[in-house]
């Protein structure tokens, strides 16, 4: 939001040249998070065919049984990857190893990351990411802080790019004291989150701010926020700048606040297929367009917002540790179908809820 030879990844170790192609297959598909897939409605993630919806580590009923064509429908869920994917996977890290991004590159795209998402939001329309009006469904506390009756509710969407999380919330919103903050560090995206139709100051702002800098953002202060929102923005900070936002989130955060996060994980079709020369560090990439992507291991990720294991905490004092409670952190796995092209593709995502101690 996934293997070089995806049919390899899908089928069998493939000769050298077969692979090539398949990676070149592969490289060229659109995985563009969270795109419309048509299905049969039984098997489909509407609520009103799936009883399991309402659990928010269930995200479907499609499990692929033996007997079950696998490119009948376009996606099933929980689905491991198998040993040719495993194999295909290992060789693609090994290449991107060997060919890292160039120092002068590194060094380009890492002094002004949000240059990038600046030329993002120039060339994409607002409609790039779609609408994530499932939000509410895998994090019922949004549900709860948009009852009519929840009282004053300050939410935070941290790296709100276009605004797709922050306006379908508002569009069922029925709290009139609930008071979103909608922040990127993207000048543009704030300029699309603004001329937005839908953008109304009495229950929206939206502001430039980073997650991994030195001030708080504008009209926030200490301890003032009930829940954050961080949905495919944590991956698109340098490890070095883990420690300063989850420092900021808490800071921002009131105790008991929450955080509800999704995210890419380790593996992910996306990761797996980079070509040469877009490895910035392990894990850590280089997209075509400048934006960089992270994509994480769910333990790496635990210890990250428990305050373990962050680059550098070791040499700070226990205070200037953050302190979450890790709350039903889960990994999304989902094999999508390229029926036309008769492409596996295994995703892999992270989600969770962080709690302030
Ligand atoms: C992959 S986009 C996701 C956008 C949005 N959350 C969504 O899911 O539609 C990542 C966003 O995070 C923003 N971002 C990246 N690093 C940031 C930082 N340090 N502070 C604030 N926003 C950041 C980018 O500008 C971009 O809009």
């Amino acid at each position: 939001m996934a293997s070089s030879r995806a049919e390899a990844a899908l089928i069998a170790a493939p000769a050298p040249v077969e692979s090539e192609k398949l990676a070149a297959e592969i490289s060229s598909l659109d995985i563009q998070e969270e795109k419309d897939q048509k299905m049969a409605p039984h098997r489909s993630h509407d609520p009103h065919h799936n009883q399991k919806r309402s659990d928010p580590f269930q995200f479907g009923s499609r499990f692929l049984n033996q007997e079950d064509d696998v490119f009948e429908f376009n996606a099933w869920d929980h689905v491991e990857t198998d040993d040719a994917y495993k194999e295909y996977a290992e060789q693609q890290f090994a290449m991107q190893r060997q060919s890292p991004v160039s120092d002068f590159d590194k060094q380009r795209f890492n002094s002004d990351p949000a240059k990038s998402w600046d030329a993002f939001y120039k060339n994409n329309t607002a409609n790039f990411f779609k609408n994530r009006k499932w939000l509410q469904q895998e994090f019922p506390v949004l549900h709860k802080i948009t009852r009519e009756d929840a009282g004053a509710i300050t939410l935070l969407e941290i790296g709100a790019g276009a605004g797709n999380t922050a306006f379908p919330i508002l569009a069922n919103n029925e709290n009139p004291a609930l008071k979103l903050h909608a922040l990127d560090y993207s000048k543009q995206a704030v300029e699309v989150m603004r001329s937005h139709a839908d953008y109304d100051t009495n229950f929206m702002q939206a502001d430039v701010w980073d997650v991994a800098g030195d001030s708080l953002p504008p009209g926030l202060e200490e301890g003032s926020v009930d829940v954050a929102i961080m949905v495919f923005i944590f991956s698109a900070l340098s490890p070095a700048e883990w420690k300063k936002a989850v420092n900021n989130v808490h800071r921002l955060l009131k105790p008991g606040g929450e955080v509800c996060f999704r995210d890419y994980g380790r593996g992910d079709l996306a990761q797996v297929r980079f070509r040469k020369q877009r490895y910035l560090d392990e894990n850590f990439y280089l997209r075509g367009d400048g934006t960089r992507v992270y994509f994480f291991d769910k333990d790496e990720l635990a210890a990250i917002w428990s305050g373990n294991n962050i680059e550098g905490s070791k040499e700070s004092n226990e205070e200037d540790t953050p302190s979450f409670v890790v709350e039903d952190l889960g990994v999304d796995r989902r094999l999508l179908i390229n029926r036309a092209r008769r492409l596996k593709m295994y995703r892999c995502w992270l989600q969770g809820r962080f709690r302030k101690k």
